[in-house]
């Protein structure tokens, strides 16, 4: 597949104001589009103007919840450069959620194209500000009609474009935390580890709990209610006297592609960086004894979040007296002076847009 049929707006958007963006809130004027089909393969490989898409009412994304995305950004160089940030990464993640989805995965070279052509056309939306980027949602859902419980013979992929700037309405400064205990995000054997729309339906009741009560967002635990996993948003990483400790892969925590950077990052600067199981209560038990100095999220989206606060069983933990930690800082610094070209790309995580 390498011929992309290309059709432009006729009526491109007002570019929204840079300081406003928020998070996910403004699409640019278009959007890429590829449809796969057993026996067929890959075809009508589009860009067409941003708008709906026609789906049959029977797809299987609608009943059976078929549906997987990624989440990566394209930044704006002081030299007027536009680069990916490690989109090779994000490729392989959705290959191996597909597989996991019984999805049909975009092959390396169609995701590459339509990413690429996408980003070209809609260029002029890149935000040039600091704390800003063009976030980059590809999709992929089942979208054959069948009511019978079983994977779709047939996938759309989709890629949308949103102009960007943080996360959290907290902006970079530390956010606070509900440790949840009475739902779960993932289960061992489950789909945790994939990036499948499903992971964040079932966070939303929490997420919605915790933010009536003051929180940002939850901390999931483990079905033991004691293994940290992530924060569904992000993954975290705590910073300790004698160690930094971020859960480990264990099949339900998504690999985070800023956690996979923030880890080779720190083994570069021969910090003690340690990926193991970590307890709520080793945690709390340690920010006591005045071990914990600092506890941080990552995330394409959230990139590097501090938490100045943890809920955990009726108590407010503060984290470095609520503020923003020196390692979290240096790590957000490095990683966006990486991703806007202030600092050398030693790691090889820099594409360019050709
Ligand atoms: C991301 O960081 O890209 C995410 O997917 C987190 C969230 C916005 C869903």
């Amino acid at each position: 597949m390498s011929d992309i049929k290309t059709t432009l707006t006729t009526a491109p958007k007002a570019l929204p104001p840079s300081d406003q963006l928020g998070f996910g809130q403004y699409f640019t004027d278009h959007m890429f589009v590829a449809k796969y089909m057993e026996g067929k393969g890959w075809y009508d490989a589009q860009i067409l103007p941003y708008g709906p898409l026609p789906l049959d009412p029977g797809a299987s994304v609608f009943h059976y919840g078929q549906a997987l995305f990624e989440g990566m950004k394209a930044f704006r160089q002081a030299d007027g450069k536009i680069v990916f940030f490690r989109p090779e990464f994000n490729h392989d993640r959705m290959a191996q959620g597909a597989e996991r989805m019984c999805l049909e995965a975009p092959p390396l070279d169609l995701f590459m194209q339509g990413l690429h052509e996408l980003v070209k056309v809609d260029q002029r939306w890149i935000p040039h500000e600091p704390n800003t980027a063009l976030y980059i949602r590809p999709t992929l859902i089942g979208t054959e009609s069948f009511l019978g419980v079983r994977p779709s013979r047939e996938t759309m992929f989709f890629i949308l474009l949103s102009p960007v700037g943080s996360y959290y309405s907290e902006g970079t400064k530390p956010v606070k935390i509900w440790t949840e205990e009475k739902y779960l995000r993932a289960a061992p054997g489950g789909l945790g580890a994939v990036k499948a729309g499903a992971n964040y339906a079932s966070s939303l009741k929490a997420a919605l709990e915790a933010k009536k009560k003051g929180y940002a967002q939850v901390l999931w635990l483990d079905v033991e209610h004691q293994g940290i996993e992530e924060v569904g948003t992000m993954n975290v990483f705590f910073v300790f006297k004698n160690e930094i400790v971020t859960p480990a892969l264990n099949g339900s925590i998504l690999n985070g592609g800023t956690r996979d950077a923030i880890i080779e990052l720190l083994h570069s600067k021969n910090l003690p960086i340690v990926e193991r199981k970590i307890t709520i209560t080793e945690v709390v038990e340690r920010l006591q004894k005045g071990e914990l100095l600092e506890a941080f999220g990552t995330g394409t989206a959230a990139v590097i979040s501090p938490i100045g606060e943890l809920h955990y069983q009726g108590k407010d933990w503060v984290i470095n007296g609520g503020q923003t930690g020196e390692l979290s800082t240096k790590l957000y610094n490095e990683i966006t002076s990486i991703q806007r070209g202030q600092m050398p790309d030693t790691q090889g995580w820099i594409t360019p847009l050709v």
